[in-house]
């Protein structure tokens, strides 16, 4: 949560611009409220407001914002509600020293106490407002440098940190600091960076390096020293060139990026089945000989293991569970030497996760994991990544990230069925053949049903309350497209199986209620159509994500959307979940939402 970014420019000279665009690119991870601090002529300059960046924009003059460093941050809010005191950056008495944060300060209270008796004066709720006034303590009690006050305060706080630091004291150098929490450096010829995500300084650079968990650094114009705060060390580490182009972190020409992201998906897909990953022969094999299986994610990326712990059953007969990160307190006494464990992570940040697999790992468990984000702090935690290959999502919903990880899923199963020897050779070529088929069927079903989404979603807007129905693998299907229209279109939407709705749910159906029901033609196909008759006795309006040519489907529901024939059945997880994407799309923007920016939500979640 909470996005941060630093710039050093050449000169001291305006810098407002450069810092709010590369802001913007973070607003993903936080949009209550917004902030920058510069030093100029030797006085920091602080502007800050409640709201989104392009709220605060209205109030404030870019043009007046100037220094050789500057620091911006977007917040979500923890410790205090949105505010513009509560807004980042942070000062010191003295208004000497500047800090912006993401993370939590677990034992901010206990610091605050003491600098509170010491005299300092707080301005805010924040736990990342004692960080200034603990370097400022520092600085004047001990009479070390600003580097040394700085280093001494991050070794007092204890939580999780990405934290960058500017001064009056030394107004051309930035300093930052990480543990469990992201922070990244990017290197221009005529700019430094250091950032939470790449895409913030993607239209400067491609060339990266990425920070570890403690690790400080000091940035100049054109230098930058790594130090590892265990052993006091420096560290040598070049940067690597990244792989994603600057358009991706663009909208080009669509009107938020959720909708970008869900076209873009015919291509993640592509990419990832072009992209040859040696590791997925060895997660495949390790899956294989292990004695334990569990998949562990959080949202979106849960739903997308379902489609792994399907296939583990199926192709290895293995038990094997799919298991929420937050609840892996229910499965520690299961972890040993013997036991697999297979994060998938969008972001690869997911605090709920990176504490599952840390302590699994603890355990002796070997971690096999799918995550979009290179080098990102689950991959680190990893013994084999998969990459999904799927470009930057900047979009708070995960969509292109949701088909990469089901495809991911898919890869590895295909492997284990050779392996296992469930598929023989001309079953296997013949999955194969289909999984490279997807990426054109996503696009058929993108290209038969954007229309279709659009207009069911001017009925679907008034409403307050849904249904999504299905069964067997698509189950998770509509978990993930009753998600959807929970997080962006703010229509309470409960996803159940078709066939247990009868027990409890159908209490709450009246005339008019919406039933989104996924019915591809498999074997759950008879059985759904019985659970669609039930909904619709009792007043419901179905809406069905149905097989092209499905007649007799057809008739029985309001409104369809058409997934194309000719894959196999077995891949339907991936087409099906598209058009209740757009759904939700839609829905969102005719409700006057940002899809982009839902409220309440950040796109990383690194608190637990
Ligand atoms: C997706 O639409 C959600 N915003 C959310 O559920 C997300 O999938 C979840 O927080 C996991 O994130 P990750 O994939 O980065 O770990």
């Amino acid at each position: 949560m909470c996005g941060i970014v630093g710039i050093i420019q050449q000169t001291e000279s305006k810098i407002g611009n450069e810092i709010i665009e590369a802001l913007t690119k973070l607003e993903y991870r936080g949009y209550d409220s917004v902030g920058v601090a510069s030093v100029a002529n030797g006085e920091l300059i602080i502007v800050k407001d409640e709201g989104k960046i392009a709220e605060v924009l209205e109030k404030i003059d870019l043009d007046s914002i100037k220094g050789r460093v500057a620091i911006g941050h977007t917040r979500w809010a923890t410790h205090g509600p949105p505010s513009k005191e509560n807004a980042h950056p942070h000062v010191d008495c003295k208004k000497q020293i500047s800090v912006i944060h993401n993370g939590i300060i677990e034992n901010f209270q206990q610091l605050k106490n003491e600098l509170l008796e010491q005299g300092h004066v707080f301005q805010s709720e924040t736990d990342t407002e004692v960080l200034p006034h603990l370097i400022e303590q520092f600085l004047e009690e001990e009479k070390v440098s600003l580097e040394e006050a700085i280093i001494k305060t991050v070794e007092r706080i204890e939580g999780t940190y990405g934290i960058c630091v500017i001064s009056t004291l030394e107004p051309d150098k930035i300093f930052c600091a990480k543990k469990d929490s992201p922070l990244v450096i990017g290197i221009n010829d005529n700019r430094m960076f250091c950032a939470s995500d790449i895409p913030a300084f993607l239209s400067y650079t491609q060339e990266v390096v990425l920070l570890h968990d403690d690790e400080f650094v000091t940035i100049s114009k054109d230098n930058y020293e790594i130090i590892d705060l265990k052993t006091g060390e420096t560290i040598t580490r070049k940067p690597y060139t990244v792989s994603w182009k600057p358009e991706m972190a663009q909208k080009a020409g669509f009107p938020h990026f959720m909708l970008k992201e869900i076209h873009e998906q015919p291509n993640t897909l592509a990419d990832y089945i072009r992209i040859e990953q040696p590791s997925i022969l060895k997660i495949a094999e390790k899956i294989y000989e292990a004695e334990k299986v569990f998949l562990l994610a959080a949202g979106t990326a849960h739903y997308s293991t379902l489609t792994g712990q399907n296939l583990i059953r199926r192709f290895v007969k293995k038990p094997c569970s799919s298991v929420i990160a937050s609840e892996y307190e229910l499965i520690k006494n299961l972890i040993d030497e013997k036991t697999v464990i297979v994060p998938v992570s969008q972001s690869g940040e997911t605090m709920d996760t990176i504490m599952a697999i840390k302590n699994a790992r603890e355990l002796g468990a070997t971690i096999l994991s799918a995550v979009n984000i290179v080098g990102s702090t689950v991959t680190r935690h990893s013994d084999e990544v998969l990459y999904l290959y799927a470009g930057p999502e900047i979009g708070v919903a995960a969509t292109k990230t949701y088909t990469a990880q089901t495809l991911a899923m898919w890869d590895i199963g295909l492997e284990l069925g050779k392996i296992s020897g469930e598929l023989d050779n001309d079953e296997y070529e013949m999955y194969r053949t289909n999984f490279k088929n997807i990426p054109s069927i996503v696009k058929q079903t993108i290209v038969h049903n954007e229309a279709r989404a659009n207009h069911i979603a001017s009925w679907f807007a008034k409403k307050n309350s849904s249904f999504y129905l299905a069964r067997s693998l698509n189950l998770q299907t509509a978990r993930e497209g009753a998600l959807k229209m929970k997080e962006i279109a703010y229509i309470h939407s409960e996803a159940y199986p078709a066939g247990e709705s009868k027990h409890g749910p159908i209490a709450l159906v009246e005339e008019d209620y919406p039933v989104v029901f996924v019915t591809p033609q498999d074997q759950t196909r008879k059985l759904i159509v019985g659970n669609i008759m039930e909904m619709k006795a009792r007043g419901a309006t179905a809406i069905a994500v149905l097989e092209e040519g499905d007649k007799e489907m057809e008739e029985l529901v309001k409104w369809k959307f058409e997934i194309p024939k000719g894959y196999s059945e077995m891949f339907s997880t991936i087409p099906y979940v598209v058009p209740l994407q757009l759904l939700a799309y839609y829905t969102a923007v005719r409700r006057g939402y940002s899809p982009d920016q839902p409220r309440n939500l950040s796109k990383s979640v690194t608190v637990l």
